[in-house]
């Protein structure tokens, strides 16, 4: 059978050389982490070639992974090789260009670096342009295609804990574009089924260029989504990476960045919870990392499912939502009514998330 052939545009940390403190810290599940080694061990696909405007980490990358076709512009590189799958692991703030280019090339399936774009215009463009042109998507919150976080939730789903509560991210004091990305979409996959009705924030290091366009990378000093059935998700400053999930009978704890999980039930009456003895660690079952977002974007290519993309422009336009309700002085903002002219450019230093 003909491979899927594939290229990654943007061969920094997450397209082709992970951050040391991943390698160092990382659990298991998160493995393999870049764009390239996941493509490369896609036994259906081939790595046709890779782009990056840094030449030298160009040339470190074709010389790692054994890629002859390199392209420091994407055009050529989509001029000179017919791609099916494109991978996306620039900063945002070339994003939405590339997927224009993508898709105008003929690209049928991208797996794109969160977060999305940088406006709800762009927003809304590419949510067009990937309906109108069939096109699959996966996405860099990796958290949803790991093993361990499936696992909880099929404890959710099971009904043993009773109802869902709340969901809980304690990813320390992050910024909205760098870190939330993945907080909004663990709200998103543990809530599905419930509908997303309002969100509200209170934000530090807003810096405007304009009344709705902020240039900064803001903290979230405090978020909450809030879903029908009287479900909320909070993001909180808390560190250590825990994902708590509170139900009405117990409580479902994934630590550490998707190390283990820890559970807690009531027990005859107790108005305690108790901790059970059943540890669940994220050893090696199924597949894990960036491989496992592009194994499910090439199941959905296979099987033609181009809907299943919600996800990732809902939780893009939670990230909108959040800024619209820091600069109407913490409103509940109903997730129909963000306004259009939110804009983010996410600049940290020198650098845009
Ligand atoms: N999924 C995750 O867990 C995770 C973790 C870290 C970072 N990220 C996201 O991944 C993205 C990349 O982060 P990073 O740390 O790898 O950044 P990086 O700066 O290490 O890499 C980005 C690369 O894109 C290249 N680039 C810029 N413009 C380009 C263009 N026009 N054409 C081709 N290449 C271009 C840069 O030269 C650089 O090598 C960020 O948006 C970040 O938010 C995701």
């Amino acid at each position: 059978m003909e491979k899927i052939k594939s290229a990654v545009i943007g061969c920094g940390r997450m397209g082709a050389f992970p951050s040391d403190l991943m390698k160092k810290y990382g659990p298991y599940c998160w493995f393999p982490l870049s764009h390239i080694e996941a493509l490369k061990e896609l036994k259906n696909v081939s790595v046709e070639s890779i782009c990056d405007i840094d030449s030298a980490l160009l040339k470190n990358a074709s010389e790692k992974y054994g890629i002859k076709n390199i392209y420091d512009n994407y055009n050529n590189l989509f001029s000179n090789h017919k791609i099916d799958l494109v991978s996306i692991a620039t900063r945002t703030k070339e994003r939405f260009e590339i997927i224009q280019a993508a898709i105008e090339n003929g690209v049928k399936a991208i797996h794109v670096e969160k977060p999305l774009c940088n406006s709800m215009e762009q927003l809304k463009e590419i949510e067009f342009i990937v309906s109108d042109n069939k096109i699959c998507l996966s996405y860099g919150t990796l958290r949803r295609y790991l093993n361990i976080y499936q696992k909880a939730k099929d404890m959710v789903d099971s009904g043993k804990f009773g109802k869902l509560l709340q969901i809980q991210v304690n990813f320390g004091e992050s910024a909205l574009f760098w870190t939330h990305p993945h907080s909004v979409d663990i709200i998103l996959f543990f809530s599905e089924g419930r509908k997303l009705e309002a969100v509200q924030s209170n934000l530090s290091n807003v810096t405007l260029t304009s009344k709705n366009s902020v240039e900064s990378d803001p903290l979230i000093e405090q978020a909450s989504m809030y879903f029908d059935e009287g479900l909320v998700g909070t993001i909180s400053k808390i560190p250590g990476m825990d994902v708590i999930l509170g139900c009405e009978k117990g409580v479902i704890s994934i630590d550490s960045n998707g190390s283990q999980i820890f559970t807690k039930m009531e027990n005859q009456g107790s108005p305690y919870f108790e901790y059970s003895d059943n540890l669940i660690t994220d050893s090696y079952s199924g597949p894990q990392g960036t491989y496992s977002a592009i194994y499910n974007l090439i199941n959905n290519m296979n099987n033609k499912d181009y809907k299943n993309n919600s996800y990732i422009f809902l939780g893009q336009r939670v990230l909108f939502g959040f800024v619209d309700s820091h600069l109407n002085h913490g409103k509940l903002i109903e997730i129909e009514s963000i306004s259009n002219e939110i804009s983010v450019l996410g600049k940290s230093g020198n650098l845009y998330s």
